[in-house]
């Protein structure tokens, strides 16, 4: 086709993709290049805002390796990975809000974590913090419990590192997996985790300072509840007293994820003897949907050797 006008050429690249044999790939990269387009028409992108979209995105991919992965965090700043969950998982059909616990797997889930018997704690060393005793239940949508789910859990520590990141943590620390009893619950002891900053060296770092967002994550426990026959689901249990409950830098903050976690300051009333002071307890309630049970392939293979990685914290300036 020759070009005689802009719009000729949203439809000289539709047509060609007429020729795509993957309905999917057709109807996604079709819908993509007309949004594509619109978006240039709209904000009349500049040549230089152009060169400067094109350097961002090559250098977000640049930054990605083993270890790091600038997209996911890219993704999670504009609230894709957030809206792709969403979308995929228990949406109410009447009230349009959401009916799910389900919610993003994060980048710091590890294979293998040892298996653990209800009521275990997850300090598997020196681990400062307040105690915190958490029971979590599976159900089905018909609120019947699930029994023999493995759920996988893992958190920060009370100074917002995950072990991996830490080493001053034991390898595998504040990590373990569960089996579901007859009640479909599974129990533990901790300690309180903390929010932590996400890394802002980067295009996203950039991303965030040019709103003057903040880069924190309010502190959660991750949960990953697998049986066969039901659909996967990845969760995080939210502190609903963290400061940055509302401004979750990754969006992943839902209703159904607003976790209660309940302050106590007598030692007395602790479910081990050995607590004198704060400690706190959670509980909550996981549905899991019938469908295919799949793992996820793990974002982190093993344990950083190097220092501990400086938390870099920028604060909400609007
Ligand atoms: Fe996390």
């Amino acid at each position: 086709m020759i070009i005689k006008k802009p719009e000729d050429i949203t439809l000289a690249v539709l047509t060609e993709l007429e020729g795509a044999k993957d309905p999917r790939f057709k109807e996604i990269m079709s819908s993509a290049v007309k949004h594509l387009h619109a978006f240039v028409s709209e904000t009349k992108l500049t040549e230089q805002e152009y060169q400067k979209v094109c350097s961002t995105i090559a250098k977000v991919g640049q930054m990605t390796n083993e270890f790091h992965n600038e997209v996911v965090l890219a993704g999670g700043s504009l609230g894709l990975s957030a809206l792709v969950c969403l979308l995929n998982n228990g949406r109410d059909t009447v009230s349009g809000e959401v009916d799910t616990t389900a919610n993003m797997l994060g980048p710091f889930w590890r294979e293998n974590s040892p298996m653990c018997q209800n009521g275990e704690n997850l300090a598997r060393g020196p681990t400062k913090g307040d105690p915190i005793f958490v029971k979590a239940w599976v159900k089905d949508r018909s609120g019947q419990p699930v029994v023999g789910a493995t759920v996988d859990v893992w958190h920060t520590s009370s100074e917002g590192f995950y072990e991996n990141q830490d080493p001053s943590q034991v390898d595998m620390n504040l990590r373990g997996r569960f089996t579901t009893d007859d009640q479909g619950l599974i129990e533990f002891r901790s300690v309180k985790p903390l929010g932590y900053p996400i890394p802002v060296n980067g295009p996203v770092g950039d991303l965030l300072k040019l709103q003057g967002r903040h880069n924190l994550r309010p502190a959660h426990i991750h949960f990953l509840i697998y049986k066969e026959g039901f659909k996967t689901q990845f969760s995080q249990v939210y502190s609903s007293d963290d400061p940055n409950i509302e401004t979750d830098v990754q969006f992943g903050v839902t209703k159904s994820l607003l976790g209660n976690y309940v302050k106590h300051v007598d030692g007395s009333k602790a479910p081990a003897p050995s607590i004198s002071g704060t400690w706190y307890s959670l509980e909550h309630t996981f549905v899991v949907d019938y469908g295919v049970a799949s793992m996820p392939r793990a974002p982190i293979k093993g344990k950083n050797q190097g220092p501990l990685p400086e938390q870099v914290i920028l604060r909400a300036n609007r």
